[in-house]
């Protein structure tokens, strides 16, 4: 379906075309005098000079061909030159109707399918989930859900951080630890054990421990290093116990995304890009792009209009280790191969934004990728407890994921208890649902890469700009429909009854909803999550702005009553499919 603005654009346009203007001075905006109209449009005032004409006569002009307009309600020209337009009540009736039986609303979908990869999680196998991750799992879920959505062929990848000095760390300390085991036997020729030596509590616990003992101690960090070393060079042993621990991790963290609702296509990670080094390293050094530079292979990525310090990108230690940046250029490569992907979007911290510029700049310079496909960081924010710094336990520690959503849910639960008589039981799965609405709506509806302060007051107040009243509203719009249907009300011809407003408060609603292709289009332009997330607000608003003057379920008209039950059922269930391209969902009751 055309854009709700550029039908009405359409009409000014013509009308401009017929009182013998250019057409393209017809563009309408949405009015910044709400008070005055709906919209408006200052073409006039644009055209004046090439036409020396006063405005206003202009704006006349344009105004008198409009007199029979299906469009609009009411054409002011107003001086010294604007024209205040509303529209009609039939018109956006008519819209919203075929909107209704629309597929998606009537927002058209990319008319060439591109093949996107979208590179979110990133979590670091052994080492807990922590908040850090939290913003990368919920935007990249939701990015992934609104360009899917828009009709392209998207893969999300979690791409594990498991293939750096984490692991040789763990390797290093289970050796101390436990020398006898037959994987740090040199000799040992025999099968591995199937079961791990250890659980994930355990390795939850070794972690930290290496990680802090390196800080200190040299010998252990060269131990660490070494081993990491020799399990990226393929160590039998060494790959043997890297398995278990992935295995014991990754089950972990599948476990915990799916509380989370993230889902990811692919669980690959930087030891999957490990093959592709080899040859891409030969490649660059082929073509001349890599050379030693103070014992390790290098590649330059300075530009000449660069402002700021630009450093090598580094592709081989001189210990002829892969790095960070190694494992993400030879991932591009294994993602060219797999998918020839258009773009790829990495979304992680922004404090990482030089690494992936110099991984983009290297992977273009060396044609890993094709030169039309779009490389982009989307970097995000940190989030902030309420002292503006970066959120922490009580005792000042590292948030765990799985602490904070027990956080927001126990809060939610009290609220829920507060609010109604309930059972505990129910009770307990509307807040699993309505905490994970504040959690994720909380970080969503701030841009990406802003900080944003953590405040689970008023991530799970019912009132404002939050996840909870977007579900009450929901769940408001359910009730009434239930009622209905109750009350022997015919829901199914209801449901096709939306006909032109017959208020005010009808009619802004219905104007709000017909943006739906619009916003959610401009949402996936920007690659901006919380656009979705203030066009719900305003839905929210305006359908509760409309619930509270008009009576529905008393209305004696029964084809009032069947256009407004309609316009319900549609409002649901815009706003059921906005909320899953957030990446959550709204219970039946709360
Ligand atoms: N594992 C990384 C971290 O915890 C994030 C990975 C981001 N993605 C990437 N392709 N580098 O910082």
């Amino acid at each position: 379906m055309k854009k709700l603005l550029d039908l009405i654009s359409n009409e000014m346009k013509d009308a401009f075309e017929a009182a013998g203007y250019d057409r393209e001075l017809g563009k309408v905006s949405v009015s910044n005098r709400p008070d005055l109209c709906e919209f408006q449009c200052n073409g006039a005032m644009a055209g004046a000079k090439q036409y020396k004409k006063a405005p206003i006569m202009i704006a006349n002009d344009v105004a008198a061909k409009l007199a029979d307009s299906k469009v609009f309600d009411k054409v002011d020209a107003v001086a010294p030159g604007f024209l205040n337009l509303v529209i009609k009540n039939e018109f956006i009736g008519d819209y919203v109707k075929e909107m209704k039986n629309s597929s998606k609303f009537g927002l058209e979908e990319a008319k060439e399918p591109a093949s996107i990869v979208i590179d979110y999680g990133g979590p670091n196998v052994a080492k807990p989930l922590h908040i850090g991750h939290l913003r990368s799992a919920i935007i990249g879920e939701s990015l992934k859900r609104i360009v899917r959505f828009m009709g392209h062929n998207v893969t999300g990848d979690v791409h594990l951080g498991d293939w750096g000095l984490q692991m040789g760390l763990i390797i290093a300390e289970l050796e101390l630890r436990n020398p006898e085991l037959p994987y740090f036997d040199d000799n040992f020729t025999g099968e591995y054990p199937t079961e791990a030596p250890f659980t994930i509590s355990e390795l939850e616990e070794i972690y930290p421990f290496a990680s802090g003992k390196s800080k200190e101690d040299e010998a252990f960090k060269a131990k660490a290093l070494e081993a990491t070393k020799q399990l990226q060079s393929g160590k039998r042993g060494y790959r043997a116990i890297w398995k278990h621990i992935m295995e014991v991790s990754v089950t972990d963290l599948k476990r915990n995304y799916e509380k989370l609702g993230v889902s990811f296509d692919l669980w690959y990670g930087e030891s999957d890009a490990d093959p592709y080094i080899p040859q891409m390293v030969e490649d660059m050094k082929r073509d001349g792009y890599a050379y030693m530079s103070e014992g390790a292979l290098v590649v330059d990525v300075k530009e000449e209009t660069d402002k700021k310090e630009m450093p090598p990108c580094m592709i081989l230690k001189s210990d002829g280790a892969a790095l960070y940046e190694t494992t993400d250029l030879a991932t591009i490569k294994q993602r060219v191969e797999d998918f020839n992907p258009s773009s790829i979007l990495y979304v992680a911290d922004k404090r990482q934004e030089l690494h992936f510029e110099q991984v983009f700049r290297c992977a273009r310079k060396t044609k890993l990728i094709r030169d039309d496909a779009d490389l982009r960081f989307i970097g995000f924010g940190t989030m902030n407890g309420k002292n503006g710094k970066p959120f922490k336990t009580r005792d000042g520690g590292v948030m765990r994921l799985e602490n904070l959503i027990k956080e927001v849910e126990d809060e939610m639960l009290k609220k829920i208890m507060d609010n109604r008589e309930i059972d505990e039981d129910s009770a307990r799965q509307i807040a699993q649902t309505v905490a994970l609405a504040a959690l994720k709506y909380g970080d969503l509806s701030n841009q990406a890469s802003k900080d944003y302060i953590f405040d689970i007051d008023r991530f799970t107040s019912f009132e404002g700009d939050t996840g909870p009243y977007i579900l009450y509203t929901i769940v408001r719009i359910k009730s009434i429909l239930a009622k209905y249907k109750e009350n022997a009300g015919d829901i199914e011809s209801a449901l096709d009854a939306i006909s032109s407003p017959v208020n005010e408060s009808e009619k802004q609603l219905m104007m709000v909803l017909a943006k739906f292709n619009a916003s959610i289009e401009n949402a996936y332009e920007e690659l901006a999550p919380h656009k979705i997330c203030a066009y719900i607000y305003e839905i929210a608003n305006a359908f509760n702005h409309f619930y509270h003057e008009t009576k529905i379920l008393s209305e004696e008209d029964e084809a009032k009553k069947k256009s407004w039950i309609s316009l319900l059922a549609l409002t649901r269930d815009v706003l059921e499919t906005a909320i899953d391209l957030l990446g959550f969902s709204a219970p039946e009751r709360m």
